[in-house]
């Protein structure tokens, strides 16, 4: 079966899963976005309110910043990337996702990083850094440099969450924007 094929398959089997409490809380599955053949794919932290709603990463606010920042730093649409995130399921109140829900999820991320192959994947805050880099240091110091990750390997240039950059300001975009240049330098160097 192609790749879309089974992405769909995965996503269709995704909508009843129970591996974890957020199950309990979520109106949709939030399983991912954009082109199954992607080279570029984000992955942020877990559905918000407005995902939970529409069933699709990154359509509030902070969908709204990275929309604006993938087109003028990267000439890129949301439709040519790949959108996902750590947790599929939005974690009541917006709390953080906690430990045995991110490992219940990962699975899935796993899968979609095979299927999807992108070049580089840029992770969208702590969550998403940490986790695919299996380490415990913070963004603020994880990011400003590319690295290695997976096997097999694949670039990862982890960057802030657009949620920091709204909250942040001028500096904190700017850091992001770089991080953004940074990727899509390692995706054109293929
Ligand atoms: N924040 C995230 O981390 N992911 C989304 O999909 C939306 C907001």
């Amino acid at each position: 079966a192609g790749v879309s094929t089974v992405l769909e398959a995965m996503a269709a089997e995704a909508t009843t899963c129970t591996r974890c409490r957020l199950s309990g809380g979520r109106r949709t599955v939030v399983f991912g976005s954009g082109s199954r053949s992607a080279h570029l794919m984000f992955v942020g932290e877990g559905p918000g309110a407005r995902e939970d709603e529409q069933g699709l990463p990154f359509v509030g606010r902070s969908g709204q910043l990275l929309d604006r920042l993938l087109a003028e730093e990267l000439g890129m649409d949301r439709a040519d990337c790949y959108i996902t995130n750590v947790v599929k399921c939005r974690p009541p109140e917006n709390r953080d996702p906690r430990p045995d829900e991110i490992a219940a999820c990962l699975p899935y991320l796993e899968r979609q990083l095979a299927l999807v192959d992108p070049t580089v994947v840029v992770t969208l805050g702590n969550f998403s850094s940490k986790l695919l880099l299996e380490t415990d240091v913070g963004i603020t110091k994880l990011r400003g440099q590319a690295y290695r990750f997976g096997d097999p390997e694949r670039h990862l240039v982890p960057t802030f969450h657009p949620a920091a950059a709204l909250r942040g300001g001028g500096e904190v975009m700017a850091r992001m924007r770089a991080d953004l240049v940074r990727a899509k330098m390692l995706m054109e160097a293929g």
